[in-house]
């Protein structure tokens, strides 16, 4: 399987190319038809015009991802939650029905600790700690949407 990191900005290209990876430059709001339908599966995490307060950016942004998926290919979209304002929240995106072409298959609520901390766990202690707390406290939404 092949995995392949990406972004638009040169600075996390390049701490990616410092953390031995070799990303894409991705621009999520400039999609290259090239790369249309060709991925199986994306993750983001808090990526700018997705966590965007301007609902119509958002809106725009699920859009352009959904083109780079393929059929029933799945986007796994995780947001920190945020004291509302400055952000947008996936319960806002929810209720704005902004999954353009998406449909949520699973949504789930985690990370009770700093996101350093995992890399040191063990990882039996995280699933436990995610699976009795993570759902009553953690700060991450995770959404699972399949493309319609
Ligand atoms: C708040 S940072 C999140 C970084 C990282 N994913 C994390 O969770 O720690 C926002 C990220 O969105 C990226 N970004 C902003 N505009 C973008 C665009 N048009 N296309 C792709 N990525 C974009 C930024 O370069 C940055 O990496």
């Amino acid at each position: 399987m092949d995995i392949v990191a990406s972004d638009a900005s040169d600075a996390f290209l390049n701490h990616m190319t410092d953390s031995g990876l070799r990303p894409l430059h991705i621009d999520i709001m400039n999609i290259n038809d090239e790369l249309a339908g060709k991925y199986g599966n994306i993750i983001t995490r808090g990526v700018s015009p997705m966590i965007s307060a301007d609902l119509a950016l958002v809106r725009r942004t699920y859009a352009n991802i959904r083109r780079l998926l393929s059929n029933r290919g799945r986007l796994i979209v995780l947001i920190p939650r945020t004291l509302p304002g400055e952000f947008s929240t996936i319960a806002l995106h929810h209720k704005h029905n902004l999954w353009v072409e998406f449909r949520e298959i699973r949504h789930l609520r985690l990370q009770v600790f700093p996101a350093p901390w995992y890399n040191k766990l063990p990882i039996s202690v995280a699933v436990i700690v995610e699976n009795i707390l993570g759902r009553y406290c953690g700060i991450c939404d995770v959404s699972i949407l399949e493309a319609e």
